[in-house]
Parts: C-alpha cells; sequence; structure tokens
C-alpha cells in the first residue's frame, strides 16, 4: 500500500465544518444524486429526515448544541465552491460501553468534481475531528461494488473487519420447504447455550457498538421476561431440529417505522437444510408483517437463503480506521 497520508493542505478555504442550519437541504440534494442508484427505503427515509430537519427551525437550534451527543448525521464537513456544495461528508458518533465511536457516512463529491482530491480530504477532515474528540474508533460502512470508494479509504488507513449482507423478504402463508427430518419448535430454555454462542459468533461484539444484538429479549429465564413484558418488547424464537438434536435457531423482532429484524444462531458447518426449515417457518408464522430482513455475513449460506425465498439487497465493508505513525 502506498504512504498514507492523513493530512489536508492548509490552506483548503472551500473545506469547512457543516451548518446544520444552513447546509441541510443542499446536502440532501447532493447526497441522493450520489447515491440515487443504490438508495433503499432506509436511504431515502433518512433523507426525508434530513430535509424535514432542515425545515424545523425548533429542531434546529437544539441540534445545534448537541451535535457531538446524538446518534444523527448533524456534524462533519462539505466542500463549497462560488456558494454551492459539491462535496459533503458526515461523522455520527455512536455511545457504546462509555465510549464514543465515530462512523463516517454520507462521503459524496458530485459526479463532475470527482477525482480532484475532494472525497478524500473530506474523509481526512473527519478523521481528524474524530481523533481530536478522543473517538475510540472510526468506522466507515462501504459496498462491496464501490472499489473506488473502497481504494480511497485503504489509502487512508482503513481496514476491512467484516463483509455483511442485508437480505430481505416478504411474509408468505403459503410457504413452503422440502426441509424433510427437520423439526421446528418454539425456542426451549435448555437451548440457550449453544443459541448464544451461535449468536456470538454470526453477530461479532465489534459490531455492537451499530447492531447491538438484543439479547436481553432473546435471553430465557425470569428477569428477561419481565424486562419484554414491562418494556412491551415483542419477540419470537423457534428452533430446528434433526434427530432431535439442536440445529439452528431464528429469532424475530419487530423494529418500529422498520422492516421486522431476524437473527439465525447457525454453528459453522451447521445444517443448512434445518436452516431452511426454519426461515420458510417465520415467513408463514409471521404472515401478516410486511417484510423481514437479516444481517448475514457475506457469503455464508446465500444458496439457501436464496431457496428460503430471501434476496440479497446489499454487501456492505465494515472498516476500521488503524492508528498510523504519522496519524492524523
Ligand atoms: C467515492 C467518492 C466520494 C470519491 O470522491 P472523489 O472526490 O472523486 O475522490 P478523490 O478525488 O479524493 O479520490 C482519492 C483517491 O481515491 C481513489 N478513487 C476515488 N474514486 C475512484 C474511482 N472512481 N475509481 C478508482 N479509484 C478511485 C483513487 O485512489 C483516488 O486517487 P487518484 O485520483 O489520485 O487516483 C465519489 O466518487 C462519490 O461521491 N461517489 C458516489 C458516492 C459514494 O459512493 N460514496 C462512498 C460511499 S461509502
Amino acid at each position: 500500500m502506498a504512504a498514507i497520508t492523513t493530512s489536508i493542505p492548509a490552506s483548503t478555504p472551500q473545506l469547512r465544518p457543516l451548518n446544520i442550519m444552513r447546509d441541510l437541504p443542499a446536502v440532501a440534494d447532493l447526497v441522493e444524486k450520489c447515491f440515487a442508484s443504490t438508495m433503499d427505503p432506509e436511504g431515502r427515509r433518512y433523507l426525508q429526515q434530513m430535509r424535514d430537519a432542515g425545515r424545523d427551525n425548533s429542531f434546529l437550534r437544539w441540534a445545534d448544541r448537541a451535535v457531538d451527543t446524538v446518534s444523527m448525521p448533524l456534524s462533519g464537513f462539505v466542500w463549497e465552491e462560488d456558494r454551492e456544495i459539491i462535496g459533503n461528508v458526515s461523522l455520527i458518533p455512536y455511545h457504546h460501553h462509555r465510549q464514543r465511536i465515530y462512523l463516517i457516512a454520507n462521503v459524496a463529491v458530485k459526479p463532475e468534481q470527482r477525482r480532484k482530491g475532494i472525497g478524500r480530504a473530506l474523509t481526512v477532515a473527519a478523521m481528524q475531528k474524530a481523533r481530536a474528540h478522543r473517538g475510540a474508533g472510526i468506522w466507515l460502512h462501504v459496498r462491496d461494488d464501490n472499489p473506488g470508494a473502497i481504494k480511497l479509504y485503504e489509502d487512508l488507513g482503513f481496514v476491512e473487519r467484516a463483509r455483511r449482507t442485508t437480505w430481505h423478504t416478504n411474509t408468505d402463508r403459503n410457504a413452503t420447504s422440502a426441509g424433510s427430518g427437520v423439526t421446528i419448535t418454539r425456542r426451549l430454555s435448555r437451548d440457550w447455550p449453544e443459541q448464544e454462542a451461535w449468536l456470538k459468533d454470526l453477530y461479532p461484539g465489534m459490531m455492537s457498538w451499530y447492531h447491538a444484538l438484543p439479547w436481553l429479549s432473546f435471553r430465557p429465564g425470569l428477569g428477561p421476561s419481565i424486562y419484554r413484558f414491562f418494556l412491551d418488547y415483542e419477540t419470537r424464537q423457534w428452533a430446528a431440529r434433526l434427530d432431535g438434536k439442536l440445529a439452528a435457531t431464528l429469532s424475530w423482532q419487530p423494529v418500529h417505522g422498520q422492516s421486522d429484524r431476524l437473527w439465525v444462531g447457525f454453528p459453522p458447518g451447521g445444517s443448512e437444510r434445518a436452516l431452511m426449515a426454519l426461515l420458510v417457518n417465520a415467513r408463514r408464522s409471521l404472515a401478516g408483517r410486511t417484510s423481514l430482513v437479516l444481517d448475514f455475513p457475506a457469503g455464508l449460506a446465500t444458496a439457501t437463503l436464496a431457496a428460503a425465498g430471501l434476496s440479497p439487497r446489499r454487501t456492505l465493508l465494515w472498516m476500521e480506521a488503524v492508528e498510523t505513525s504519522g496519524g492524523a
């Protein structure tokens, strides 16, 4: 890899901090233009929030004071030329185990202005700010089909930590599978030790600052049941058994305003027949819910997930900035 230079020229008057009182509508337009071909419903919802926020004065006054404490894209940098915003980066803080982790997002440069170093300068500015605020980690997510951006981030010292595919499906009361020999029951208390180990493997702790697995909702026992009852937390869990032996688990949790989430527990090299039977069973049992989403390690059981009626929506690299000797 080429030498990592994480500094920006001293004189770059075009680069300035995002002014949320003023910039949000222009940033929303830029982000929409740059991500149009890959934007999913969640992305469109997020853009709408940005536009609504840009119109709401009371929100802006509050947000102006809360920029570094709230997990929303309220802070970042823009590149402005002739009063036009042509580049943007958002810096989003996440609070996790008393530490602050920063997510760099919405790196976008107007198509006609690319390959002039603007994307790089914006990303470096965001990294410098995260380091100045003593962020315990700096992360970003980039699609696997975006080699230009991946190269940009690698050159700045980001390394790939995980590669995850988001799968979507609908529910279907007629869904069937030829999962012969697989018995599906509700998840039993005694299934928990194996299920917990499988979940920890498939949803590693290093991702939990962003995607916290709802452990308390899934754990058996009186304490977690009381917790679920009082918080009105709805979950359903199933177990698949082969010859009486636990082979895979599936947990379901609705998420307000978003697609319901599925969480698979599955051992390395486990029976994909069991996994398929569980997914098809969930699509049938949850008929009436609109859509289900599963975040899963890229490349794992892809044919089985597709055969169960799931479609891959996108694959993201999770990249983390590593400290460099001449770091920002
Ligand atoms: C990715 C993006 C922000 C890059 O912005 P940019 O201003 O063109 O990037 P830079 O000019 O600073 O590029 C720095 C380096 O990154 C790499 N790079 C950037 N775009 C590249 C491309 N399309 N192909 C290959 N390498 C690329 C190169 O190494 C480049 O250095 P070089 O021009 O000296 O070869 C811009 O292409 C964009 O807005 N894309 C659409 C939105 C997007 O995908 N954002 C990333 C989301 S994670």
